[in-house]
């Protein structure tokens, strides 16, 4: 381990990566924690490359033939639960996304992006690396961060990196909290994700997809702490930030004030999760993590720096044909699935 961290004070850079990638599928298919399973438990959102499918092994890099994400090279795919908003008369309605700000060129709105999430591979924090090289996942590198089974504050305590913000505004950040905002949001809600960042340095995944990694993240994109002895290997900070436009429901909340919204697994806000296949192409990742680039720095759409870029037109294009087609639209009787939700 010491020789590990002398071998590499070596390189110190700054990178930090914040991107938008459009949405490429949204449907019942969950190839980490259900591979093969058609369909899956519950309905997800998934951003990035499309070589999306039930079954997805090997390097998903070299997979596909286009990605949604801003950065080319990128072909991970990104994905999480998906919102629903539950009336008092008993149906269901999808909470629509929105992109979220200053994802175009320059930092300028792009409000053209179809839906999907803004990713952010950062170092210990936006400016520092805590002088420790940052590596870079492997090929065939998977994790997932939450779990649908939580369900009570404690355990929602427990992980900092996964919260909500009520949006005032487009732009509001911080006021954090571990469940779905308990009141109507002027501008939606906005839902984190922050993945463990320290890797055990050998498995690319492990039975549960979470024991390989281990969070030393505090939220809030604050500085993490050190990694631990048994997973010493710092890899890029991954956030995701999920824009949910839940306006349209702000007339309809229910009269006796029960929360409203559900995710897609039938769960209240404690079951956050999300799931993660790394995919960026050859050494990209790596290439860009040794800059010193920052946000748009690293190129925007349409716009070149250390990573290639498309443009916003380029991203919208491509999509993953669904394998499971059902409504998951529109007023629905129950959610997707939710006959063989037992006990969630
Ligand atoms: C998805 O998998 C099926 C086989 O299960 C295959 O026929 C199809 O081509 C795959 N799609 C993609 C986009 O790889
Ligand atoms: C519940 O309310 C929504 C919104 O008004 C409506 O579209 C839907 O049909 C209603 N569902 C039932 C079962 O009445
Ligand atoms: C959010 O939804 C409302 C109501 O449907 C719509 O008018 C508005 O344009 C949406 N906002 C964004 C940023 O997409
Ligand atoms: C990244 O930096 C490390 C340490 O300086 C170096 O060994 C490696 O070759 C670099 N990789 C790329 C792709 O630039």
């Amino acid at each position: 381990m010491k020789r590990f961290a002398l071998l590499l004070n070596a390189g110190l850079s700054h990178a930090a990566l914040r991107f938008a990638c459009s949405t490429v599928s949204l449907q019942r298919l969950d190839p980490l924690v259900e591979p093969g399973q058609i369909p899956s438990a519950h309905v997800h959102q998934i951003v990035g490359g499309n070589a999306f499918n039930a079954t997805m092994t090997g390097d998903i890099g070299e997979q596909g033939s286009c990605t949604t994400c801003a950065y080319t090279e990128d072909f991970s795919n990104y994905w999480t639960a998906v919102m629903y908003f539950r009336h008092e008369n008993g149906s269901y309605h999808r909470v629509p996304q929105y992109p979220n700000a200053q994802l175009g060129t320059d930092g300028r709105d792009a409000p053209d992006i179809n839906a999907g999430m803004t990713i952010y591979y950062t170092q210990k924090d936006f400016s520092s690396n805590g002088k420790q090289h940052i590596t870079a996942f492997k090929p065939g590198f998977r994790m997932t961060v939450g779990a649908p089974t939580r369900n009570t504050l404690a355990d929602a305590r427990a992980e900092p990196g996964l919260r909500y913000t009520c949006l005032q505004s487009i732009l509001t950040r911080g006021s954090e909290t571990p469940d779905f905002p308990a009141r109507p949001c002027p501008a939606g809600i906005m839902a984190i994700h922050h993945f463990p960042a320290c890797w055990d340095g050998k498995n690319l995944d492990s039975p549960d997809h979470q024991s390989h990694m281990y969070s030393t993240t505090k939220g809030g994109f604050r500085e993490a702490g050190p990694c631990p002895a048994s997973h010493p290997v710092r890899v890029p900070q991954i956030a995701y930030e999920t824009m949910w436009n839940t306006t349209m429901f702000n007339g309809m909340w229910p009269k006796d004030g029960k929360q409203p919204f559900v995710w897609s697994f039938m769960g209240n806000g404690y079951g956050t999760h999300a799931d993660y296949v790394f995919g960026w192409k050859g050494d990209s990742l790596q290439r860009a993590m040794n800059d010193t680039c920052m946000f748009h720095g690293c190129g925007s759409p349409g716009k070149q720096g250390i990573l290639k870029t498309q443009t916003v037109a380029e991203m919208n294009k491509c999509a993953v044909q669904r394998t499971v087609v059902e409504e998951t639209d529109g007023w629905l009787t129950e959610l997707p699935g939710q006959a063989q939700m037992t006990g969630m």
